[in-house]
């Protein structure tokens, strides 16, 4: 600690607690204060070996929908440090909307990613933001071929092909990125660093809840991209592998047995009330009162509408909603779906250095976000994405501070700018996580499917071999 840290941090002590009556005053800190108050790094995402890039690392967008667009707005507003040089989409809106945002040629715009592999390889790295379905194949494709990757997660649908994964990017020695984004959130950066500074003694256990709100839940995972596990992939994995990730990170230490719980209890046929129909444009009775109605969410409220591709006139929208509302899974009754996915879960899981954790996923909440409590041997921390408050047993005083975040945790464009570094100097060490990591966390999600499945406990088994795995052999230069 610097003697400028340590006087600030005398001052800060002094003026939180009322020495003599012992009492303390209920200041609310930002994170520099409370870095400078502890010693911890004040910016948690400066990082001394990030460079200034002397020429952008050009990318290929696979993928431009929802989240490829996230990742390829870095390029435009940072055009010196990454170029998106060419997309492959099949959608001709998007694929025209990352034509017009990324100047690209016409040339090197294609319908589908197989045909960017068929020619030489032409840019450093590609970003592979393809449904769940479809990453295995781009991602083996692209480091035959020599690129470096950001990869969307979950990395692959089965633990076969994660493995496969891994294997092709230990030989090929290229740089791969998971999107784990939650690692780059404010809130995860600055509870790492507290943990890792002891500041609550050992860790012992921790208990963190995902809520992922009712709408939302109702949008990805009973009438949207996500809504069937075999046609996606098991909630667990699609949504909570960021969550197996974020623990395993936290403890560091491997899981060594998991356990899970779950199923879906409330939207199915059984829980269709009377009145309804099959889409709430059919006349349903209960459309008014009913707090999944897509007519409430999509026309009225103009929520989640980045699934429908709409132009840039408003003046079409509620035309063209109600059109996606009356044809597509947008439009149907949460209860008369072919969803499969629970709505609530809770794993279980023990690491190798004796940590517990129990993780559940709630579907029926009104929040979102995450909501975190760790114990440690000297004192805990209860969080909530937002802020944390921090009390040590010895003293009872308790330290509380919070940060400012965006919607998606703040992460994307961090994670992307790691990314850029580590791609541009050669070096994985910029990154996060390995990825020997990201697919440890995707194993741990892997296991506790299988237990759900199964009612068994599950050990989580990271050095197994690869038993076979039938790929399409698709490219051929
Ligand atoms: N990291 C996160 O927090 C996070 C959040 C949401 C989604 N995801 C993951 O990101 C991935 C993409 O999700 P999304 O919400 O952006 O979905 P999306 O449907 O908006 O985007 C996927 C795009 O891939 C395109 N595509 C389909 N087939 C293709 C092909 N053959 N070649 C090239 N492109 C093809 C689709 O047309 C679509 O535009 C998924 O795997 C999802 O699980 C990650």
């Amino acid at each position: 600690m610097s003697l400028r840290q340590f006087i600030t941090a005398r001052k800060l002590l002094r003026s939180l607690f009322d020495v003599k009556k012992n009492v303390q005053k209920s200041a609310i800190l930002k994170w520099r204060e409370m870095a400078s108050l502890f010693g911890l790094h004040d910016n948690v995402f400066s990082n001394p070996r990030h460079i200034k890039i002397s020429k952008p690392v050009t990318a290929i967008l696979i993928g431009a929908g929802h989240r490829g667009s996230i990742y390829a707005d870095y390029a435009i507003q940072n055009p010196n440090e990454l170029k998106i040089i060419a997309v492959a989409e099949p959608n001709g809106g998007r694929r025209r909307r990352a034509k017009l945002n990324h100047q690209l040629s016409i040339n090197n715009c294609f319908e589908d990613w197989k045909a960017v592999f068929i020619k030489e390889k032409f840019a450093d790295a590609v970003i592979i933001a393809t449904p769940d379905m479809l990453h295995t194949q781009p991602c083996l494709a692209a480091l035959d071929a020599g690129y470096d990757i950001l990869l969307e997660k979950p990395i692959a649908p089965t633990e076969e092909e994660c493995r496969l994964i891994l294997e092709k990017v230990t030989a090929t020695g290229r740089i791969v990125a998971v999107c784990h984004v939650l690692r780059y959130a404010p809130y995860f950066r600055q509870l790492k660093e507290v943990l890792d500074a002891e500041l609550i003694g050992k860790i012992i256990s921790i208990q963190h809840m995902e809520p992922i709100e009712q709408v939302h839940m109702s949008h990805s995972y009973v009438r949207g991209k996500w809504k069937n596990s075999k046609l996606a992939t098991p909630i667990v994995l699609a949504k909570s592998c960021h969550d197996t990730d974020i623990i395993r990170w936290l403890v560091n230490s491997q899981a060594h047995d998991v356990h899970c719980f779950g199923n879906l209890r409330w939207f199915t046929n059984a829980n269709a009330p009377e009145g309804s129909t099959e889409r709430c444009t059919d006349g349903c009775l209960v459309e008014k009162s009913c707090p999944y109605s897509a007519l409430q969410i999509y026309l009225r409220d103009k929520k989640r509408l980045y699934v429908f591709d709409l132009p840039v006139d408003k003046s079409k929208w509620d035309k063209l909603i109600l059109e996606n509302l009356k044809t597509t899974d947008y439009g149907r009754c949460v209860y008369r779906m072919d969803n499969d996915q629970p709505d609530h879960l809770t794993v279980n899981m023990l690491f190798e250095n004796g940590i517990t954790a129990a993780f559940s996923m709630e579907a029926h909440v009104s929040y979102q976000g995450r909501i975190t409590r760790i114990m440690g041997s000297k004192g805990d921390i209860v969080g909530d994405m937002e802020s944390f408050v921090m009390t040590d047993f010895k003293t009872r005083k308790k330290v509380s501070w919070k940060m400012v975040t965006d919607e998606h945790g703040g992460g994307d464009h961090r994670l992307v700018r790691d990314w850029v570094q580590a791609v541009a100097q050669q070096d994985n060490t910029l990154l996060s996580s390995t990825i020997e990591v990201s697919v440890e966390s995707h194993l741990m999600a892997f296991a506790a499917e299988r237990s759900r499945l199964n009612r068994t406990i599950e050990e989580v088994k990271i050095g197994s071999k690869i038993v076979a795995v039938q790929l399409e052999t698709v490219v051929e230069r």
